[in-house]
């Protein structure tokens, strides 16, 4: 087997790559761990990157040494101690009994082992065979205090992948606190024009692409919500002012991890770059014995010199192949109509059965029966907690209903909010104490709704016992795993005062804890994960669930930006997509109904409106994109998947899906205001086969590859607002 790792032992250098990608490190005096080089892939590393050594004022040098030339403030690292003389934000802050949060991890010994170990309670990249990749453990420790950390680097041998994560161990004779451990620590020397890209949002309004150039000081990107949430995604890119969607170097780096996240990066006085990743260090604080150990999330990172389509097809490859676990993985997803927009909590079965009968006839494939079909759920404001059917809505219970859906030849899919209970509720009269709270002080309710203690086995248990009940009982297809607020009034009743800062943390611990039995235990219902539209969209998730609602929004207009956002990390089959009614329920936008057609087919299709209430033009519209989508629907969830224009640059968006093979495309352009004038525009693809000629089946014509990734074509004169076009090529033989 090839390596994909290497070590030099005589300059102490390891190499990590493969077809694409190199990662380099080194082993500097004083065993301190430095950074080389990470991004394309090079054969063999001669040594030019090594740090240049120089004396810089009020940098000072290592203790016990008198060269002036060498510096921590300045060596590009692996790994930075707070307490060290190094003027950047440090990876770790490890408190000690003394008070001193000081620590120097130096490098002690390596180990190189095939395939790529798993996270022990958390989601990671895996491998199905141990040929597929190659981790390097680097062990590091403290003199001292006998606090040591093993990096993990795993380098892919078919993707331009390489992970790394971070544990800390407790090998010393003393209890420590750990304040701080970021999931990696990249350094770049020489990219002094960096610019950032990263996914800020709101509810409602997810993932909106912010690109800025690095300045000086430290930039922090974050959540501290509990969750990954709609406001920062766990996600940043690198790139050269010159990067655009098809060029340039893109460094793209997205944690694998749905709770609160931090990501900084600090230019310094000399244009150096430091990029940290990991936990968020705010309202953490984790205990560690003797003995002990803490396990950082993992970061996935990847490097591509084709722009920002390169980076983000790098990220689907991997998600969709090794992170995502779902049997329903690579299966077609079936069409939906879900009744949240279409009746709200406004429902009971003999409401809903004739939308499933419109639905049957219009060849959808599957009815999700939303919010509002358990305890005494008529508003949102009580149950939450109580999983058993609400017997006013469904008299004859929900398998009846359930079978009157499977009868139709539909599937039926199911809403849940596990992690959240109602004081106006069973489970709250019957533990008051199950929900975070601090001792003495009132809850903040949001939505009135307050979180359960997902720190306890107890509250656990109770929820897996629930929630199989129903899925047992009522032959559920599919099941959407909602979460309707951000964390607040952290504190576990079962943890004593020393531990509250590991409650953030152990919360989502016991989430992917909650996920993975439930998931486990029923591995033929395929899970959507969802929070309030797309306020935990995150690879964490992924592992679990194989696709995500993006956004509570469903307008058209708004979903070109979240879905083009969205698309920087994670992969079309991962992101669902419905029409629902004009005017739109969250922005009052009249939208045509082809336009809305086209934004969800570009995702994971499905409906959420009331089918009873479409005009019969509108019924024969719905018939012919379910047709539509069904004929392209491997190439939309599995194709490979490229932006061609940015709605937050101008007035259009488009975007193109084509197979492996390159001999189908769908293309889909999207103009967003009209204008008077006929300014003529053009849509230039990509991705093609040059040399062969490709059909637009709705038209016929006939276009080179090389002519319409070289030409283009005309853009429609529209006049009209908000208006979209498919195209469908396929090669001509
Ligand atoms: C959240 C979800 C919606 C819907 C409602 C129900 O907002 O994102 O799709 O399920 O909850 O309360």
């Amino acid at each position: 087997m090839d390596k994909l790792i290497e070590y030099d032992a005589q300059n102490q250098i390891f190499h990590l790559h493969n077809h694409d990608v190199s990662y380099l490190l080194s082993v500097e005096e004083g065993n301190v761990l430095a950074h080389l080089y990470f991004g394309a892939a090079v054969r063999h590393y001669h040594g030019q990157l090594r740090y240049p050594r120089a004396d810089r004022g009020f940098s000072g040098n290592l203790p016990g040494s008198l060269d002036r030339t060498y510096s921590l403030d300045t060596l590009p690292r692996e790994i930075s101690c707070a307490g060290e003389l190094d003027y950047h934000e440090p990876a770790v802050i490890v408190r000690q009994a003394n008070g001193s949060n000081s620590l120097a991890l130096r490098y002690q010994d390596y180990q190189i082992i095939d395939g790529k170990p798993q996270l022990p309670g958390l989601p990671a990249a895996f491998v199905e065979d141990d040929t597929e990749a190659q981790t390097l453990i680097i062990k590091m420790q403290d003199q001292l205090t006998g606090v040591a950390a093993e990096l993990w680097y795993t380098v892919y041998r078919d993707q331009p992948i390489i992970t790394r994560t971070c544990r800390l161990i407790n090998q010393g004779s003393a209890k420590v606190n750990l304040e701080k451990l970021a999931s990696m620590q990249l350094d770049f020397t020489g990219h002094a024009n960096l610019e950032s890209i990263t996914l800020p949002g709101a509810y409602a309004d997810e993932r909106q692409m912010e690109r800025r150039p690095l300045q000086h000081g430290v930039t922090e990107f974050r959540s501290r919500r509990g969750t990954s949430s709609h406001q920062m995604n766990p996600f940043i890119a690198l790139v050269e002012p010159t990067t655009n969607e098809q060029r340039g170097d893109a460094y793209g780096m997205m944690l694998v991890y749905s709770g609160n996240h931090q990501i900084s990066v600090e230019k310094d006085q000399n244009d150096q770059v430091r990029l940290l990743m990991g936990i968020n260090d705010a309202n953490f604080n984790w205990q560690l014995l003797p003995g002990q150990s803490f396990q950082a999330p993992e970061v996935v990172m990847t490097y591509s010199d084709e722009g920002l389509n390169g980076m983000s097809q790098n990220l689907h490859h991997l998600i969709q192949e090794r992170i995502i676990r779902s049997k329903f993985k690579h299966q077609e997803r079936p069409i939906v109509v879900n009744n949240w927009e279409a009746t709200y909590f406004d429902f009971d079965e003999s409401k809903l059965q004739p939308i499933v009968d419109e639905a049957q006839a219009m060849g959808i494939e599957m009815f999700v029966l939303d919010d509002g079909w358990f305890g005494h759920r008529d508003d949102d404001n009580s149950s939450l907690g109580d999983w058993q059917v609400y017997q006013k809505k469904f008299p004859h219970g929900l398998a009846h209903f359930a079978d009157y859906v499977h009868a139709k030849g539909l599937k039926f899919g199911i809403w849940f909010e596990p992690e959240m209970i109602s004081f106006d509720s069973q489970l709250y009269r019957a533990h008051p104490d199950w929900l975070m709270r601090v001792p003495d002080r009132q809850p903040s309710p949001s939505r009135n709704q307050y979180v359960l203690d997902l720190t306890r086995k107890d509250v656990r248990d109770n929820l897996v016992t629930q929630i199989s009940a129903i899925l047992q009982n009522n032959q559920i297809d599919y099941v959407k795993w909602d979460m309707n607020r951000s964390l607040s009034d952290i504190y576990s009743l079962e943890l004593p005062a020393d531990r509250q800062g590991e409650v953030y943390h152990r919360y989502v611990l016991g989430l992917y804890d909650l996920m993975e039995r439930i998931t486990q235990a029923f591995p033929d219902i395929l899970f959507e994960g969802c929070s309030g539209g797309g306020g935990r969209f995150d690879a964490g998730i992924a592992y679990y669930m194989p696709q995500i609602w993006p956004s509570d929004n469903t307008d058209a207009i708004a979903r070109l930006k979240i879905q083009y956002g969205t698309s920087l990390i994670y992969p079309i089959s991962m992101t669902t997509a419905h029409v629902s009614v004009i005017p739109n329920q969250q922005t009052g936008r009249q939208t045509p109904f082809a336009t809305r057609g086209a934004v969800a087919m570009s995702g994971v299709f499905g409906y959420e409106l009331d089918l009873t209430k479409l005009t019969d033009d509108e019924k024969q519209q719905v018939k012919r994109q379910v047709a539509k989508y069904k004929a392209i629907r491997p190439l939309v969830q599995y194709g490979h998947f490229y932006r061609l224009k940015s709605p937050f640059e101008g007035n259009q968006a488009a975007w193109m899906f084509i197979d492996d093979k390159r001999s189908e495309a769908i293309v889909m352009t999207f103009n967003v205001l009209t204008n008077a004038a006929n300014r003529l525009t053009r849509t230039v693809l990509v991705g093609l086969d040059p040399q062969k000629d490709y059909e637009e089946l709705m038209t016929h014509q006939v276009y080179g590859g090389d002519e319409l990734m070289k030409l283009g074509f005309y853009d429609p004169l529209v006049h009209q607002d908000f208006t979209a076009k498919l195209y469908h090529f396929k090669v001509r033989q």
